[in-house]
């Protein structure tokens, strides 16, 4: 279970997350909504250790994180997909993922082939290089890099933003594969309503640096949505 407990930031001296507390059980996909510049990507980036929290807690299986670098996190398991794709554009699919198990230290190179499974496009295009892919297929190799690392805890941002709608539908699926095959969790940044009802266990919304709702999916009515996702 991945825990953040009272967790504060700030960039230059201006506080941008106040209290943040939320967690991620095992088995679990979590969304996490909010609007632009709520500081959604500002909480991942403390996670990864990419941020220097001001105060509060980051906790894995119950080991505390802070002040562990984020090659460490991701030794601990976490495994971050950034907002955008970073995959290499000039590497193909495969030098891609190859990457990815070297820089792990991964002997097992089964592995790559487990996680083509779960993304077939992939498989279809080992040899392309990253940078012709679509926006989606960039996702996808972006989201297989990072499950390549063996993560206990995946930590997306934004995975739908600018993609087609039938590429995310695949994206969904294949996430709600990842969770229901239960070692792996998912904390799912995300703006896109219907792709979080659809996937989502549960949610937490910020608003202003701090969670002001929080639930069960099914309890992500109209007034919630009304009062802190619409703009
Ligand atoms: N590197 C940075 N330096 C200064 N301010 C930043 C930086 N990154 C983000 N911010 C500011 O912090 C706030 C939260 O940003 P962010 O976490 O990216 O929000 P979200 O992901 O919810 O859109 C915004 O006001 C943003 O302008
Ligand atoms: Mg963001």
């Amino acid at each position: 279970m991945l825990a953040l407990s009272d967790l504060s930031a700030s960039y230059d001296g201006s506080r941008i997350l106040r209290g943040v507390g939320l967690v991620v059980p095992p088995k679990s996909l979590v969304c996490l909504m909010g609007r632009n510049g709520v500081g959604k990507t500002t909480t991942l980036k403390s996670i990864m250790g990419l941020v220097a929290p001001d105060s509060g807690q980051v906790t894995l299986d119950g080991k505390v994180l802070n002040g562990l670098k984020p090659d460490a996190r991701a030794r601990a398991g976490l495994g971050y997909v950034p907002q955008g794709r970073d995959i290499f554009p000039h590497l193909t699919v495969w030098e891609n993922l190859r990457i990815s198990l070297v820089v792990h230290g991964a002997k097992d190179s089964g592995q790559v082939d487990r996680v083509l499974e779960l993304f077939p496009i992939l498989k279809e295009f080992l040899q392309r290089k990253g940078g012709v892919l679509s926006g989606g297929q960039q996702q996808q190799l972006a989201i297989a890099r990072a499950l390549l690392t063996d993560p206990k805890i995946l930590l997306l941002d934004e995975p739908t933003e600018g993609i087609q709608p039938n590429i995310i539908d695949q994206i969904g699926d294949t996430l709600v594969k990842i969770k229901n095959e239960g070692k792996i969790s998912i904390l799912l940044v995300e703006q896109y309503l219907d792709f979080c009802l659809a996937v989502g266990d549960s949610f937490y919304i910020m608003d202003r640096g701090a969670v002001v709702a929080e639930g069960p999916i099914s309890g992500l009515d109209d007034d919630i949505v009304k009062a802190h996702l619409t703009v």
